[in-house]
C-alpha cells in the first residue's frame, strides 16, 4: 500500500518559496461545470490577490473545438462569478493567460500535443515550471488520461530540483470500494504519493476547518463529545438547485455517490474523530479522520428500509440527460453508527438532497436531555425537555450557535430557550471566507496534502456506501415536491 506521508506546517515553510516558481495549471475538462463554476473563479481570485506564482499559465483540454479567443469567450460566460467581484480588466488579463489543447482524452496525439504547449510555454520563460494537472472530468475517463500522462513522461519532473509535477484528482474516486482500490493502484503505480491530491473540497471550507479549531480548543466541550451525553448528530447538505444543468451526469452518479460518500462523511469524520496527537501535523489528522471512519458500521440489509430514505424529485426525470424512467435519488437519509467507546449507540443522521426550499450546510449535535433520563424528566423544571443543541453552520450564514435554557423573568420557574452564537459576517473586519478550491489550489503548489483525502479515508467511506449501493435500487423511492422542507 502506498504510504500517506504528508509534511508538517513547519516542514512546509521553507518550501513555500520554492513552490512559487513558474507553474503551469493544466486542466482537464476545462469546458466543464466544474471548471466554470469552482476552478478558474478560484484561480481568479488567487490572482487577483497576487497569491499565484508571478509566472503562471493554464492550459485547458477539451474535446470540443474552440479558437484561443472562442474558448476565452466560452470560460468567460460561464466562469461562476458575482456581478462586481472583480475588474473586468482583471478578469481579461487573466483569460489572457489561458491556452488551449483540443484532442481525445485517451489519444496519444493529444499528450503529443499537450507536451508542445508545455514546452513552448517552458521555452518562452527560459526554465522549466512546476506543472500541476488538474483531472476535472467524469471518473470513467480518469484511467486513460493517467496512463497517457505518465507514457507520455509529462509527469516526470526536470530534474530532481526543478519543475515537481502533481496531479490533482477530483471526486467521487471510484464508483464503489473495488473501483476506488483500482483507482488507487493505478496512481500508486504511476505516481509517487506525494504528488497525488485526491480533493474532496468540503475540507477545505474554512466553517469546517473551524470545527476541529472549537473542538480542540475550547475544553468545556470535550469530556461532552461522546456517547453519555450526546443524543444524535444531524449532518445536512441541502441544496435549493436543481439538476437543469447537470442531468446526465448527476444520473449516472445519484446523490449518495455525489455528496454522501465524500463531502457528508468527511464532515461526519471531523466531528466523530478523536484528538489528533498533533493538530497541527497533517499525518495525524488525516489519520484520525480515517480511523473514525473506519469504525462505521456496516448496516444490515434487512435493516436498511428502516435506516435509510431514498427520494427524487418531482420532474428530475424531465431534466435535459436524465433517463424519463430513471430512479437515480437526488436525497438520502441515513442512520449512520459508529462501532467505538466514544459513539457507540449514537446516530448520525446523513441527509441531503437538491430542489429543497433552502441552501442550508450545517452540523447540528443534539446534546441529551431531561426527557433522556426518566428520572430527570420527572424532576425537570415545569416539565420541559431541556435539550441543548449545539449548531455548526457551514454555509451559508457561516458560525457556531448553541441553544441554551434561562429562567422565564417572573414568578415560577419555567423556562425558555435563547441562542448563543458567533457568525463570521458579525466581525467587523470580515469581507467573505476564503473559497475552499481556491485553500486547495494554494496547498498543492505549496504541497501539503492535510485538506486532501487519504487512501484510507476514501476505502473507509467506501466500505460503508458500497453494500448501501448494492441494495439501493430496493430500497423505496420517495418522491417529494420541489422546494420540499423535508422528505
Ligand atoms: C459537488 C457536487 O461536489 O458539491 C455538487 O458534485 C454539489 O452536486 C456541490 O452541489 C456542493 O458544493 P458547495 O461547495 O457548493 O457546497
Amino acid at each position: 500500500m502506498v504510504s500517506n506521508k504528508t509534511l508538517t506546517k513547519k516542514e512546509i515553510a521553507p518550501l513555500v518559496s520554492a513552490a512559487l516558481a513558474p507553474t503551469i495549471f493544466v486542466i482537464f475538462g476545462i469546458t466543464g461545470d466544474l471548471a466554470g463554476s469552482k476552478l478558474l473563479p478560484a484561480l481568479l481570485g488567487l490572482y487577483v490577490k497576487k497569491e499565484l506564482p508571478n509566472r503562471f499559465a493554464i492550459v485547458g483540454v477539451s474535446r470540443r473545438h474552440f479558437s484561443r479567443e472562442e474558448l476565452r469567450q466560452y470560460l468567460r460566460d460561464r466562469m461562476n462569478i458575482k456581478p462586481g467581484q472583480f475588474f473586468e480588466e482583471n478578469i481579461k488579463h487573466f483569460l489572457d493567460h489561458i491556452s488551449y489543447v483540443e484532442g481525445q482524452f485517451d489519444s496519444a496525439d493529444l499528450y503529443k500535443s499537450l507536451t508542445d504547449n508545455l514546452k513552448s510555454i517552458d521555452d518562452k520563460w527560459g526554465q522549466c515550471s512546476n506543472k500541476l494537472f488538474h483531472l476535472s472530468v467524469p471518473p470513467v475517463l480518469y484511467e486513460g488520461i493517467l496512463r497517457e500522462l505518465s507514457s507520455s513522461k509529462l509527469t516526470l519532473p526536470c530534474s530532481d530540483g526543478t519543475g515537481w509535477t502533481r496531479v490533482l484528482v477530483e471526486k467521487p474516486f471510484g464508483n464503489d470500494i473495488k473501483t476506488a482500490h483500482d483507482l488507487d493502484k493505478l496512481l500508486g503505480k504511476l505516481f509517487k504519493e506525494d504528488q497525488i491530491f485526491r480533493i474532496d473540497h468540503y475540507l477545505a471550507k474554512e466553517a469546517l476547518q473551524n470545527i476541529s479549531a472549537f473542538r480542540f480548543s475550547n475544553f468545556l466541550f470535550e469530556p461532552l463529545w461522546n456517547r453519555q451525553y450526546i443524543k444524535h448528530v444531524h449532518i445536512k447538505l441541502l441544496e435549493k438547485e436543481t439538476l437543469s444543468l447537470r442531468g446526465g451526469f448527476y444520473d449516472s452518479t445519484g446523490a449518495l455517490k455525489d455528496v454522501g460518500q465524500n463531502h457528508l462523511l468527511i464532515m461526519l469524520a471531523i466531528v466523530a474523530m478523536d484528538k489528533p496527537c498533533d493538530p497541527n501535523a497533517s499525518d495525524a489528522m488525516r489519520r484520525e479522520r480515517a480511523r473514525a471512519l473506519s469504525r462505521l458500521t456496516a448496516i444490515p440489509k434487512r435493516s436498511m428500509t428502516e435506516n435509510i430514505i431514498r427520494g427524487q424529485y418531482d420532474g428530475f426525470k424531465n431534466e435535459k440527460g436524465v433517463k424519463p424512467d430513471s430512479s437515480t435519488e437526488t436525497y438520502f437519509r441515513i442512520a449512520a453508527k459508529i462501532n467505538n467507546r466514544r459513539w457507540k449507540g449514537v446516530p448520525f443522521y446523513l441527509e441531503a438532497g437538491k430542489a429543497m426550499a433552502e441552501n442550508r450546510v450545517e452540523i447540528d449535535i443534539y446534546f441529551k436531555g431531561d426527557a433522556e433520563g426518566k428520572k430527570n424528566h420527572e424532576n425537570g423544571i415545569m416539565g420541559q425537555n431541556h435539550q441543548n443543541i449545539l449548531t455548526f453552520r457551514i454555509q451559508p450564514d457561516e458560525g457556531i450557535k448553541i441553544r441554551f435554557f434561562v429562567k422565564k423573568p417572573g414568578i415560577g420557574m419555567e423556562t425558555e430557550s435563547k441562542i448563543l452564537k458567533f457568525n463570521y459576517a458579525d466581525s467587523p473586519s470580515f469581507s467573505s471566507l476564503p473559497e475552499a478550491y481556491e485553500r486547495l489550489i494554494r496547498d498543492a503548489i505549496v504541497g501539503d496534502q492535510t485538506l486532501f483525502a487519504s487512501t484510507d479515508e476514501i476505502m473507509a467511506s467506501w466500505k460503508f456506501i458500497t453494500p448501501i449501493l448494492e441494495n439501493w435500487s430496493k430500497l423505496p423511492l420517495v418522491i417529494y415536491k420541489k422546494g420540499a422542507r423535508e422528505v
